[in-house]
């Protein structure tokens, strides 16, 4: 039977705070006149208590219920994101245990702005090839804890959510039909945060030098995303047998309204063919595009059997475009029981987890007959 990888929930998650432009001009020197000329950015969401887990947590909730599908039955998590609660372990494993999807594996992927595409794609060739049936990608960011905030260049740009889709196998033809994935790593210095890793590791001095927030060079990355923006859409839509003209709807990184403007001016489409909610959010990096869809899929833009193309890029250098069938016609009624129970699931989530924990310790205290011999010794390696 030939496998498809449909689209069949979504969600999304922002802070509370807001943070205007008017509030960013009290603090450095630029102007709302300026930010809206030079982005198209109006306004972002900035996390206070909010974390990129707890962000992605509240998206991928939203978006099981609309695909009405249990955690349980998720059997692959995956979270695109540059602002990862921890180096390790992932965040995918922290979204994995408070939702309780327990027969899921969960790993993060890192390609920046590009990332939610990377998994979308990896996503629907797992389905395709068989190897899941129902997956959970989120893009999430918090990437106001590593703006520096005294840098009018960058710290005007982003803010801060998280976007989840459920995507499942189906044998109806459509869904995920194309992807296109890019790198070119000599351009790696033009998107970075130059230290905390192994390169450069965290000291006083990388601190007080704030190089563990974004530094750019924002001309390059604009001379760059506007030539992918155009060619990979273009190289995409014809992987997918299919030509511009059949597109209902372009969703883009929201990088900079004037990057989007020049691609639709390249690809000589009207700018009502791309999906565009920079104003509200700015730059949200690996969320930007779920979050775009999702207020789409919301305000009704998106029909069943559209086609539809979501292309990000960013640090790295990545990029990365896909094309989708819509095949979503009407959302099942979810009983308001099965909703109570699923809240209720949710609500015991900490107490599994605690469990977990507890019966983990259990197992570790108990002789394992395996790897330890009468003695109580670990055996000695056979030799010969
Ligand atoms: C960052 C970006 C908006 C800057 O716009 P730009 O038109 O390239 O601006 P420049 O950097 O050339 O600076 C032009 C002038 O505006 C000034 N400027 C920069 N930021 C400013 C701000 N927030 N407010 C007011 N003036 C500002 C500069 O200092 C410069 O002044 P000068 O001419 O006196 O030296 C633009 O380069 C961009 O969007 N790049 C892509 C960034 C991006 O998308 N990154 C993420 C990719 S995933």
């Amino acid at each position: 039977m030939e496998r498809y990888a449909h689209v069949t929930g979504w969600g999304m998650a922002v802070p509370e705070r807001v943070l205007t432009n008017a509030d960013l001009a009290r603090t450095v020197d630029t102007t709302d006149e300026w930010i809206v000329s030079h982005t198209g950015i109006r306004e972002r969401r900035i996390a206070g208590r909010e974390t990129t887990a707890s962000l992605s947590i509240e998206a991928a909730r939203a978006a099981l219920e609309s695909a009405d599908l249990s955690p349980r039955q998720l059997d692959l998590i995956i979270v695109a994101t540059s602002t990862p609660e921890h180096v390790f372990p992932s965040t995918a494993c922290l979204v994995q245990d408070a939702l309780g999807a327990a027969n899921a594996g969960a790993f993060d992927l890192s390609a920046a702005c590009s990332g939610f595409v990377y998994a979308v794609s990896l996503a629907a060739n797992g389905i395709r090839a068989g190897m899941h049936q129902n997956v959970l990608v989120i893009g999430a960011e918090t990437l106001s804890r590593v703006t520096n905030w005294k840098d009018r260049g960058t710290c005007i740009l982003f803010g801060d959510g998280a976007g989840a889709f459920v995507l499942q196998a189906s044998a109806t033809p459509g869904g995920v039909l194309a992807s296109l994935l890019r790198a070119d790593g000599s351009g790696g210095d033009a998107l970075i945060i130059p230290a905390g890793g192994s390169h450069t590791p965290t000291t006083f001095d990388t601190v007080r030098a704030n190089q563990h927030c974004i530094a750019m060079d924002g001309r390059e990355v604009y001379r760059f995303a506007t030539r992918v923006m155009a060619s990979a859409t273009r190289e995409v839509v014809q992987d997918a047998g299919l030509t511009l003209d059949d597109i209902a709807l372009i969703v883009p990184h929201q990088a900079n309204r004037r990057i989007i403007d020049s691609a639709a001016r390249a690809l000589n489409l009207p700018e009502d063919r791309f999906v565009l909610n920079i104003d509200k959010y700015g730059n949200t990096s690996a969320a930007s595009i779920p979050m775009a869809l999702c207020e789409a899929v919301q305000a009704g833009r998106v029909r069943p059997n559209d086609h539809l193309v979501l292309i990000g890029f960013g640090g790295g250098l990545t990029w990365a475009a896909t094309v989708i069938q819509w095949n979503v016609t009407r959302k099942p009624e979810v009983s308001a029981w099965r909703r109570i129970g699923r809240r209720a699931v949710y609500g015991l989530s900490k107490v599994r987890s605690a469990v977990r924990r507890g019966l983990r310790r259990v197992e570790g205290a108990l002789p394992n007959e395996e790897a330890v011999n009468g003695n109580g010794q670990h055996p000695p390696e056979k030799s010969g």
